[in-house]
């Protein structure tokens, strides 16, 4: 197959006259009328990832069911979207079964995440019939049989096995190192042991099959190919071991971006193939599982993101310049957080010189606060607007308060605007202190 790579810039990103635009929109306008830092996502490539995951998740000896992560981008719109496209939802907490169900997302298509459920985020799961539970620790799922049993609600449940497969992304976003806090080792046969024994004797609780995730960000396609064939194995032996039929298997999300110029990222049409090739030539060997589940947030709504900063002025220090903007890592914390790297531009000047070498920092009371380090930019004016790219996953929800910086709004583009999350106002700040 011919190596084409995810794109950073979304679909409707186009430059005329040294100026950029989304679609017919011309960005510093955008800017203007919908204040910055303001968050945008384009829907025509926020469609395309959904429609290329529909398309090219999908193999001969399986039914391929798509669960969008969406811890990484949640907001009713995007449910609706979910929705539209059939796939189902990962929701971590109450507060995403919530949006979900408040969006009238519907339940039964939810996969409940967690590695630390509440008894209170299990039993609003059981009541509302979420689709499958996936049971992170033993004591979650002594804590879901009581509760199975005197709520008399069945229940699909999947156990999260951490199937040891070291994946090279930010160690903060590795999730099936040895040494993870999320789910049961897969060398850990006692605690499996001890699982399937209460699942056995459960009246309510239908074991499908396990779940691994092993990381977030990763960009080869290896790891997931050693993650199929590992959990394809196990999963057969403990079905054999225990005289049980597990149809299912979930394989987790992490599927990667492309970030920067250097990033060389798989797109999702590339990684898709390649995985579904992979997972039916694992499943021709057997003939028990016929079901995978995947688990994408990042890479349906990442590279459909971008957000707009109004740049005030460069500030010169004895050792370096710094591009003051106004916002920062209230906004977008994965620089701080994981060391992340983006790419920028500033929107009415796409082609000219990149004459100056700046740190671009926002206005946090912390040194961390940088959005992008060591970058070259054109001279700039105050007044000038940021584009930075692929910001769409993990920005909006990860956004803080910190200092009372405002949340951005989040509008999307596509014929038409429209605002799916209004900006925060300075009431807002007050609404616990009433
Ligand atoms: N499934 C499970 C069980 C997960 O824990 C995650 C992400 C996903 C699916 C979706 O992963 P994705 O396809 O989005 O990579 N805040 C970090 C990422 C944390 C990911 C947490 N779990 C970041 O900004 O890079």
């Amino acid at each position: 197959m011919l190596f084409l790579g995810g794109k950073m810039r979304p679909i409707g990103f186009n430059i005329k006259n040294n100026s950029a635009y989304l679609h017919q929109y011309k960005l510093s306008e955008i800017a203007k009328e919908y204040q910055t830092p303001l968050y945008i996502l384009d829907e025509i490539q926020l469609k395309k990832n959904f429609e290329d995951y529909q398309q090219y998740f999908k193999g001969k000896t399986f039914q391929s069911t798509i669960v969008y992560a969406s811890k990484a981008l949640l907001t009713p719109y995007i449910c609706d979207l979910t929705k539209e496209y059939d796939f189902y939802m990962d929701s971590v907490s109450l507060g995403d079964l919530f949006v979900a169900k408040t969006s009238n997302f519907p339940m039964e298509n939810i996969v409940l995440h967690g590695n630390n459920k509440s008894i209170e985020e299990l039993e609003y799961a059981l009541k509302n019939k979420v689709g499958y539970i996936v049971v992170d620790n033993l004591y979650e799922l002594e804590n879901l049989d009581y509760l199975v049993n005197q709520l008399k609600i069945a229940s699909k449940i999947l156990i999260r096995i951490n199937p040891g497969i070291d994946a090279h992304t930010h160690k903060y976003i590795q999730t099936a190192n040895h040494a993870s806090k999320f789910g049961i080792n897969i060398e850990d046969i006692k605690t499996i042991h001890q699982m399937i024994k209460i699942v056995k004797s459960s009246k309510y609780l239908n074991l499908c099959g396990f779940h691994s995730h092993i990381g977030s960000q990763i960009q080869q396609v290896e790891p997931f190919i050693a993650e199929i064939e590992k959990m394809s194995i196990f999963q057969n032996e403990i079905a054999k071991k225990y005289k049980l039929h597990l149809p299912l298997l979930n394989i987790g999300g992490g599927f990667g971006i492309k970030y920067t110029i250097e990033d060389q990222t798989l797109s999702i049409k590339e990684m898709m193939s390649l995985i579904s090739h992979q997972i039916d030539k694992t499943l021709s060997k057997q003939k028990m599982i016929n079901h995978i589940m995947i688990e994408p947030g990042r890479s349906i709504v990442g590279n459909a993101g971008i957000t707009l900063y109004t740049c005030n002025q460069i500030k010169h220090t004895l050792n370096k310049n710094y591009l003051l903007i106004d916002g920062g890592m209230t906004d977008n914390i994965r620089p701080a957080l994981y060391n992340a790297k983006y790419e920028c531009d500033i929107v009415d000047k796409m082609n000219q010189k990149k004459e100056i070498t700046v740190d671009i920092v926002g206005k946090a009371c912390e040194s961390g606060d940088i959005i992008r380090e060591n970058v070259n930019i054109p001279n700039i004016n105050h007044n000038d607007v940021l584009v930075v790219y692929a910001t769409g996953a993990y920005n909006y929800s990860m956004a803080s308060e910190y200092n009372n910086h405002l949340k951005p709004a989040l509008i999307v583009i596509g014929d038409k605007i429209k605002v799916i999350s209004r900006r925060e106002n300075l009431e807002d700040l007050n609404r616990f202190f009433k």
